[in-house]
C-alpha cells in the first residue's frame, strides 16, 4: 500500500509538478521602496524557477533602463545564479502604460529589427541576463509586425541560447486585434498570459476568477474565468505546454454605492483601485465587518463600511496553482514579487506566503 502511494506521487511529479516553472516579475523600483521593500539581496533565489526584471525601456533601437541607478540592479539581479545556477534571469521590456510607439520604430523596416536584435543581445550578455521578455502592451493592429519580430528574436537567441517569453493580454478582445496566436507560441519559449484585471468596473467582483458564475450569460459572467479564457487560447492554437498562468499578488478595492449591497456584482461609487497583497494582508489583523468566500468563481472578499476588496489568499493561489498543474500548462506567473508580504509580517514571521503557496503545490507537497 505504501509502495503504491509512493510510486503514485513519484509518477505524479514526474507528470506534473517537477517541471512547472515558476515565472516571477521583479519591479525594478522594489529595492528603492521606503514600505515592504525587496532588495535584491533579499529574493530568495531557490522560490522562482525565473525572475524577471520589470521593465527596461527603449531608445534609439536599444534596451534602455527605465532610470540610471537600474544597471547596478541588472547586475545583482543576475548574480542570483550563483547560489541557483539553474535559476533564468530575464529582462523585461515595455510594461503596462509604455505603449506601443517604441515598437513600432523597431518593427517599421527589417533593418530596425536587426539592430534592435543586435543591440539587445549584447545589453542582455553584459549584464548576464539569461533572455528577453517582450511586454508590449499591445500591438493591436500589428499582429504580422509581432509574429516577424518574434520569429526573428527566436531566430537569433536560438543561436545564443537566450530565453524568449512575452507578457500578453489575454482576453478576447486584444488577441483578435493584436496576436497570431498559433505562430507567437511556436517563437515563445513561454507565454505568460496575464490573467488579471479581468473585473468590470462598474461593480464589485474578483478580477481573477477561476470560474464562470452558475446563473448569468454576459461576457463577465460566462467567459471572464480561467476555464474559458485559457480554452480559447489552446483554440487559438497556443501550445498548452507554453502557457504560463498569470496570478495577481494584489486585489481590488471599490467603494460601495450602498453598504447593505455588498454582494460580488454591487453597485460602486467609481473603478476599483488595485492594493497589494501585503497590505490588504496586514490591515486584515483589524476589524474588518467580515470576510467571505465567492464560492463558484473562487476568491475571497473583505467589507468595511463602504470598502469593498476583493483578493487572492493563500487557498485561491493554491487553486488557481493546482489547475495549472492539472491541466499540464507550463506553470504559473506571478505579478509581482513586492505585492507579497516580503517581511512576515501577517503570518509570524512567514515571508513570502503566497509565493510560498504556489511553491507547495508545484513541489508537490501539497493537494
Ligand atoms: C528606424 O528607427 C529609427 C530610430 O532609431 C526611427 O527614427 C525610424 O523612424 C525607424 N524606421 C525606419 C523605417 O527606418
Ligand atoms: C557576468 O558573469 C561573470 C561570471 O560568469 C562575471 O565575471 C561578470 O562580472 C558578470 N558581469 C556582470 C555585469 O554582472
Ligand atoms: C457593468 O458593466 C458590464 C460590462 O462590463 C455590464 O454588462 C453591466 O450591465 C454593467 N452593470 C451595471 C450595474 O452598470
Amino acid at each position: 500500500m505504501l509502495l503504491v502511494t509512493l510510486l503514485l506521487a513519484t509518477c505524479f511529479s514526474i507528470l506534473y509538478g517537477s517541471k512547472s516553472v515558476f515565472v516571477c516579475y521583479y519591479p525594478g523600483g522594489a529595492d528603492r521602496a521606503t514600505e515592504n521593500r525587496l532588495p535584491i539581496s533579499e529574493i530568495p533565489p531557490n522560490l522562482c524557477s525565473h525572475l524577471i526584471f520589470a521593465f527596461s525601456h527603449l531608445e534609439d533601437l536599444q534596451l534602455k533602463p527605465q532610470v540610471k541607478e537600474d544597471v547596478q540592479l541588472y547586475s545583482k539581479f543576475t548574480a542570483l545564479r550563483l547560489r541557483n545556477p539553474n535559476l533564468e534571469t530575464l529582462l523585461s521590456v515595455g510594461g503596462g502604460g509604455y505603449g506601443s510607439a517604441e515598437f513600432l520604430k523597431i518593427v517599421a523596416s527589417p533593418k530596425n529589427t536587426s539592430i534592435f536584435i543586435n543591440n539587445a543581445v549584447r545589453c542582455l550578455r553584459k549584464y548576464n541576463f539569461t533572455g528577453l521578455d517582450i511586454d508590449w502592451e499591445f500591438p493591436m493592429e500589428h499582429k504580422e509586425e509581432y509574429s516577424i519580430l518574434l520569429e526573428r528574436i527566436r531566430e537569433r537567441f536560438d543561436k545564443e541560447k537566450l530565453l524568449l517569453t512575452a507578457a500578453l493580454g489575454i482576453t478576447p478582445g486584444i488577441v483578435q486585434t493584436g496576436y497570431d496566436v498559433r505562430r507567437i507560441s511556436k517563437s515563445l519559449h513561454l507565454m505568460n498570459l496575464m490573467s488579471y484585471d479581468l473585473n468590470p468596473t462598474n461593480m464589485t467582483w474578483g478580477q481573477s476568477p477561476l470560474h464562470r458564475v452558475q446563473h448569468g450569460d454576459a461576457f463577465y459572467q460566462k467567459n471572464l474565468n480561467f476555464d474559458w479564457l485559457y480554452d480559447y487560447w489552446v483554440k487559438q492554437g497556443a501550445i498548452p505546454s507554453k502557457l504560463v498562468v498569470g496570478l495577481p499578488v494584489y486585489g481590488k478595492e471599490y467603494v460601495l454605492k450602498d453598504r447593505n449591497l455588498d454582494l460580488p456584482g454591487s453597485p460602486v461609487q467609481g473603478p476599483p483601485k488595485s492594493v497589494n497583497y501585503y497590505s490588504i494582508c496586514r490591515t486584515l489583523k483589524n476589524n474588518w465587518n467580515y470576510w467571505r468566500w465567492e464560492n463558484q468563481q473562487f476568491y475571497p472578499f473583505v467589507v468595511r463600511g463602504n470598502k469593498w476588496i476583493s483578493y487572492d489568499d493563500k487557498s485561491s493561489i493554491r487553486a488557481k496553482t493546482f489547475w495549472a498543474v492539472k491541466k499540464r500548462y507550463a506553470g504559473v506567473m506571478i505579478w509581482q514579487m513586492q505585492g507579497d508580504d516580503v517581511t512576515g509580517n501577517c503570518f509570524s514571521g512567514l515571508k513570502f506566503p503566497i509565493l510560498r503557496a504556489i511553491k507547495d503545490i508545484l513541489l508537490n507537497e501539497i493537494y
